[in-house]
């Protein structure tokens, strides 16, 4: 698809969600209010008309700032609001495209966010990444975790060695080590459980998406990581390409994994900022 067609689609959708919200004459008062710096329109004060439309839904104001059930909820019963976020989430010129310190780094923004917020409650002493690709994500994990505990490693492994680029940043080649490897052969396994052992750990799993894989990364990795800890497994809502990884195989994993094993818990204050691909995978190891 051209730009200008993908930018017609997105336009499209986010109408839709627009419209599915309820949110068109809400959006046509932020911008009257906009334009009057700000402050409510002649009209709409004399209309008595800042109050929100739906006191469910509506904008915050101070009569009701929405709780984060409500807006989790409105999220979840607007399908054009899921097709908006994959949109957004998948299109070949949006996140795909970021780039920490200059590298290539394919993390919703959002979820980085909240990664770095984990990072700096749990202060791990490594964290191990699984799918490394260019190398910008370690960066990224390592110039927080450098703040949080300067002596913090990065151990990320990727099949394929693609980060030229990422290895020249002072901050990688100070704290970051790649393992090239698949992230469940078991050498490489024994080879983390041994540079790993009675340190604190965070596990952040951006591999292969598939069910398979990431039930074996599950397994392998969930011992290593500490009381209070977690393993962010990355991208279990977004249907991926090809089609064999779509349909919530992540997702599905992470799901059986916490259904055996009582250590781990869904840790569903971590998504917080609704617009999340990762539902589901944030898993707090609670025992
Ligand atoms: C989504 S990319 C990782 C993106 C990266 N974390 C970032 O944020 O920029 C997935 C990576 O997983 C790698 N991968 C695929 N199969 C793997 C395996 N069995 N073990 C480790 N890495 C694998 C791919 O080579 C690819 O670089």
């Amino acid at each position: 698809m051209k730009l200008h067609e993908q930018a017609r689609s997105a336009a499209i959708i986010l109408c839709v969600l627009m419209l599915a919200c309820g949110s068109e004459s809400q959006a046509t008062d932020a911008k009257a209010v906009a334009q009057n710096g700000g402050a409510p329109t002649p009209a709409q004060a004399s209309a008595g008309n800042t109050a929100p439309k739906s006191k469910k839904w509506g904008p915050a104001t101070g009569e009701h700032r929405p709780t984060l059930e409500e807006v989790h909820e409105m999220f979840e019963t607007q399908p054009g609001a899921r097709a908006f976020v994959f949109t957004w989430a998948t299109n070949q010129q949006g996140t795909i495209n970021n780039r920490w310190l200059g590298v290539q780094t394919i993390q919703n923004p959002l979820d980085a966010w909240v990664t770095q917020e984990i990072i700096w409650d749990t202060k791990p002493d490594f964290i191990v990444e699984t799918g490394t690709h260019k190398g910008g994500s370690a960066a990224l994990w390592a110039t927080i975790l450098a703040q949080v505990n300067p002596d913090g490693r990065i151990i990320t492994i990727d099949i394929e060695d693609k980060v030229t680029k990422a290895a020249e940043l002072p901050i990688v080649a100070r704290s970051v080590d790649f393992i090239v490897g698949s992230s469940v052969d078991p050498a490489v396994v024994a080879d983390v459980v041994e540079r790993t052992k009675g340190k604190k750990v965070l596990v952040i799993l951006d591999a292969l998406h598939t069910e398979e894989h990431v039930g074996k990364e599950l397994a392998a990795y969930s011992p290593i990581v500490n009381i209070g800890s977690y393993i962010i497994v990355q991208d279990t809502e977004v249907p991926m390409t090809p089609p064999a990884l779509r349909y919530g195989g992540v997702a599905r994993a992470a799901a059986a994994f916490v259904a055996s094993n009582d250590h781990f818990e869904v840790d569903k204050s971590r998504e917080r900022l609704v617009l999340t691909n990762n539902g589901g995978g944030f898993l707090k190891r609670v025992r």
